[in-house]
């Protein structure tokens, strides 16, 4: 054994996150075969738990697929846009640019539809563009991390229908640490992850799976084999999964959403994390020079964006703040690297995150800012 060390830090970037230490010590449950009963007493709660994080209803089933929140958008692609069709991807930030590169990589006839960054979607220009494009899929992001814009899906969702179009959304962000009345939703298909407001590891991408989705994808052909949803559903729906699961991941998903559920309760949950959306906002109101970057109605509940007072360089968020903030045991998040490098080019105010999902406690956020408010007041 290297006898390197590694620090304990505490995570307030946006994913991975802090875990618990008692998600940690459930990765020492018994080892099991994922086609043997000793997986259904993981399984069986793990879906049902899932479903009521989600208000799912009867109408969406959720799958694992061993990877990560792309691999679930990856299957959505592959899955529900036909050769002949057109996906139109929305984009307000780098996440919804993601879902747009993954569609175009696939050789789907896609559109990247973006907004400025910091900003909703536009539903006037939304609208204009299905009416132009005509598209048969949508995508949009719920939850746009690299800025910290959240999105009503119903709303979103309702539009899209109207002009006939499927919409699949990235909840990637967001999942378990919002009310989502996913049924309710409009969506086709709901992609997210374990990494973020799950407090999980990463290991496998969440799919919420509609009939309608599912009918839809019976009939698309080249899905490849681990982008199928339709096999994804096969084995789902005996609360499996299709290929070998991570079995410590599903041990530690099982314990932590037993606590969730029982312990915490789902709407103890989403009320933390408004909180702490709330903190952000009085902590930015009272240091001067600073302020939110996302319109109010629109900020997320799972990380804030603080843009800082003119002259800040990505050198001092980067090496001055984040490292400061390391020495005293935190990872710091200095902002999305590729949006702060475009706006500190053309002269804008940069911008920070503060990620404040999953198992993060006001106590806890309120600590980090108060250091991260010193070494700010140092710029
Ligand atoms: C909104 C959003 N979508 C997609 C992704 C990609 O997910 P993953 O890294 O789990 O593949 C991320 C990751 O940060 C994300 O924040």
């Amino acid at each position: 054994m290297s006898n390197t060390t590694f620090a304990p830090l505490k995570l307030f970037i946006t994913g991975p996150t802090y875990i618990r230490d008692d998600v940690k010590e459930a990765a020492k449950l018994p080892e099991f075969g994922h086609r043997d009963s000793e997986n259904d007493l993981r399984m069986v709660p793990i879906f049902k738990h899932l479903r009521a994080l989600a208000g799912a209803g009867d109408k969406f089933h959720p799958a694992l697929l061993l990877g990560s929140g792309s691999t679930s958008m990856e299957a959505s692609v592959r899955s529900l846009v036909a050769e002949d069709e057109t996906i139109l991807n929305v984009s307000v930030g780098a996440f919804g640019d993601m879902y747009y590169n993954i569609a175009a990589s696939n050789g789907k006839k896609a559109e990247n539809l973006k907004f400025d960054y910091g900003q909703p979607i536009d539903m006037n220009v939304l609208e204009d563009k299905l009416k132009s494009l005509k598209p048969n899929v949508v995508s949009f992001t719920h939850n746009e991390t690299s800025t910290g814009v959240v999105h009503d899906i119903k709303a979103v969702c309702a539009l899209i229908r109207q002009y006939g179009a499927m919409p699949l959304v990235d909840g990637v962000s967001i999942f378990g640490g919002a009310e989502l009345d996913l049924e309710n939703s409009g969506a086709a298909i709901y992609c997210t992850a374990t990494q973020k407001a799950l407090a999980l590891s990463a290991g496998f991408g969440v799919a919420f799976i509609s009939e309608e989705a599912e009918e839809k994808a019976k009939t698309v052909t080249n899905k490849g084999h681990h982008h199928d949803l339709v096999k994804h559903m096969d084995k789902a729906r005996k609360h499996q999964t299709l290929t070998t699961p991570n079995c410590t991941l599903i041990n530690q998903m099982y314990f932590q959403l037993e606590r969730i559920v029982n312990e915490e309760g789902i709407e103890n949950r989403f009320a933390r994390h408004i909180e702490m959306r709330g903190m952000v906002e009085k902590w930015v109101e009272g240091i001067d020079g600073f302020d939110m970057f996302v319109p109010e109605g629109y900020r997320s509940p799972t990380l804030s964006t603080v843009v800082c007072p003119e002259g800040v360089t990505v050198a001092q968020l980067k090496q001055g703040v984040k490292e400061a903030l390391r020495e005293e045991g935190y990872l710091m998040d200095p902002g999305y690297g590729k949006l702060n490098a475009a706006m500190e080019a053309e002269g804008s105010r940069l911008i920070f995150r503060v990620g404040h999902m999953g198992d993060i406690t006001p106590d806890m956020l309120g600590e980090y800012l108060g250091k991260l408010e010193v070494e700010l007041k140092k710029l």
